[in-house]
């Protein structure tokens, strides 16, 4: 079976709608630090990205969590394998995924880190593909909504794979 991928978004789209966030979350955290907890690994390249942009003070936070265990369909079950470090309860949380698809993750993402008291938590995805939804979700900043195909590149990966791609692009699998 052979893969291909068809671009998506361009590597300019992309960074355009960065700068774009990035504009938008220092307008709503005026006079806040922002404590940016990365999901790893998606979420990684677009959180750089957008710290990157951002003037303000920005702390660099990491979680891991497993829903989708090398396959393209989520399991349902949400494993974390690393927590954050810090003592979050006074801080600003902001989120950084890189794509929200049945909501799974971010719906247990979001009552964890609740249980930790901080001082307000918001959503940065860089993709919402909401035609898979289960879970309602509230997402404040959406980079892309995109239709259900499986995405790759910006960081996502399929079995680790693609992340080092410059934009996104829709994997095929082509059978003959
Ligand atoms: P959810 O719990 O169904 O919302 O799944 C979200 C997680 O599944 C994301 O953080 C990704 O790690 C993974 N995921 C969902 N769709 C894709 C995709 O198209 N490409 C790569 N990973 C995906
Ligand atoms: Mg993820």
């Amino acid at each position: 079976m052979k893969e291909t991928v068809d671009i998506l978004i361009s590597e300019k789209a992309i960074a355009k709608r960065v700068e774009e966030l990035s504009e938008e979350i220092h307008r709503d955290y005026i006079n806040k630090d922002i404590y940016m907890l990365c999901i790893l690994k998606g979420g990684v390249i677009f959180m750089v990205d957008l710290a990157r942009k951002l003037p303000g003070n920005v702390e660099l936070a990491f979680m891991d969590v497993s829903s989708y265990y090398s396959e393209t369909k989520t399991s349902g079950e949400i494993v974390v394998n690393m927590d954050m470090k810090e003592d979050i309860s006074d801080k600003h949380v902001l989120i950084v995924e890189d794509v929200v698809d049945s909501g799974r993750t971010l719906n247990f993402l979001i009552r964890h880190i609740n249980k930790k008291n901080p001082a307000s938590v918001r959503i940065c995805t860089l993709l919402d593909k909401p035609e898979q939804r289960d879970v309602h979700v509230e997402i404040d900043y959406i980079g892309f909504t995109i239709p259900d195909v499986f995405v790759v590149g910006y960081g996502l990966d399929y079995n680790q794979r693609y992340r080092n791609l410059k934009y996104i692009g829709s994997l095929k699998f082509d059978l003959y």
